[in-house]
């Protein structure tokens, strides 16, 4: 499996029509002049391409959660402003669907500057990189999503143009080979990562801001739903946005993802709003469970407790024996099942909990460590 490219919301098209009266934008401030946003096609997702304006939080205040990380980014922005100087470059790190693009999209918006996306594989080769680079105006965002995967010769050039702005690029071949060095607009970097540890130590001592997103609460995340729902032009009732919230794995791109498909099941079922227990019919169709896991989520703890003896299990075997990349199970699996306790990451592996048992309706041998730790939680 892709690891799935980072982002909160997936997009409608911009061309639907929504009701203006249940527009949450109504409440917020208008994106400041010249704000706008330079999309590279490989930047994002097929889905979300061209179309993420409708549902994306523009503003720090339009944006749901995170209330500690909004606060400090909004002091930093203010105090840059303040000083006529570019936002220091900014590292952002956490799992995918947390919205670190949503808030490289928002942090443009505040300083009232162009956004330019791109992603570490996206640029191959330094002349890439000068190309986004030279292409900056002053105080403009280069927003680079899963900067850890940039080759080792980019990352290099990048600490030139971090530092002292400029970059340095080889021209000519053979005896007329020379470099030139080119000095850039004063500009912000934005790096997304989702984990920090997949980053060098040089690259990472570059950022002078570095923030992580957490998961979500799932009060937070039925709000997130109760605006998207008005977003789409879909009443919910409270209880129904808490239904989807409960269930989205702490994820607002989750959320909105399956704020559209219960939409759908109501929409067939003719209802003209989503209520508690249309939410509840439609997640368990699409195999959601109460506690919010889902088919791959359950796959995994089904596979320590019943492959491993409820572990402790490496982390290479299990991911070994899903047939998932390890840095899958790390970065978009495990975060959700360890902060519901389902799941405990020990010195020798991975350990399914009491609670992970019994949830799945199955029993870890006598001597599991997650029996003996009496992890029920
Ligand atoms: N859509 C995705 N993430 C969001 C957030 N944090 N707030 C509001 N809408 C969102």
């Amino acid at each position: 499996m892709r690891i799935p490219h980072d982002d909160g919301p997936e997009e409608e098209s911009p061309r639907r029509k929504r009701k203006a009266a249940t527009k949450p934008e109504a409440r917020s401030t208008p994106a400041p002049k010249g704000a706008g946003r330079v999309v590279e096609p490989s930047a994002e997702e097929p889905a979300e391409r061209g179309a993420n304006t409708e549902i994306r939080p523009q503003t720090f205040d339009e944006y749901i959660g995170q209330a500690a990380l909004k606060r400090k980014l909004a002091i930093f922005v203010a105090a840059a402003k303040g000083r006529g100087e570019p936002l220091d470059h900014t590292l952002v790190h956490g799992p995918p669907g947390l919205g670190k693009t949503t808030m490289a999209h928002i942090l443009a918006n505040e300083l009232g500057v162009q956004l330019h996306l791109t992603s570490g594989p996206a640029i191959e080769h330094k002349g890439i990189l000068a190309g986004h680079l030279t292409a900056l105006g002053t105080r403009d965002v280069l927003f680079i999503d899963e900067i850890h995967r940039l080759s080792p010769t980019v990352e290099e050039s990048l600490y030139a143009a971090m530092e002292d702005g400029r970059i340095d690029l080889p021209v000519g071949e053979g005896s007329q080979a020379r470099t030139i060095n080119i000095d850039l607009a004063p500009f912000t970097l934005i790096g997304a990562t989702t984990r920090t540890a997949m980053l060098s130590g040089p690259l990472r001592d570059r950022f002078q801001i570095i923030e992580g997103i957490e998961l979500y609460g799932d009060d937070e995340l039925a709000l997130i739903v109760e605006r998207t729902a008005a977003i789409l032009g879909m009443a919910i009732s409270v209880a129904g946005a808490q239904e989807i919230g409960r269930r989205s794995r702490g994820t607002p791109r989750i959320a909105n993802r399956l704020t559209r498909r219960v939409r759908d099941f109501a929409q067939v079922d003719g209802l003209v709003e989503i209520t508690e227990k249309s939410a509840s019919v439609a997640l368990d169709t699409l195999g959601i469970d109460e506690e919010g896991l889902d088919a791959n989520d359950r796959r995994l703890l089904t596979m320590i407790i019943g492959g491993f003896d409820g572990g402790p299990v490496g982390v290479e075997a299990l991911a070994a024996s899903l047939g998932e990349p390890r840095d899958t199970l790390e970065s978009v699996y495990e975060p959700f099942l360890l902060q519901r306790g389902f799941l405990l990451r020990t010195s020798r592996g991975r350990v399914a909990t009491g609670k992970a048992a019994a949830h799945l309706g199955l029993r870890l041998p006598p001597g599991a460590v997650g029996a003996q730790t009496g992890l029920k939680i």
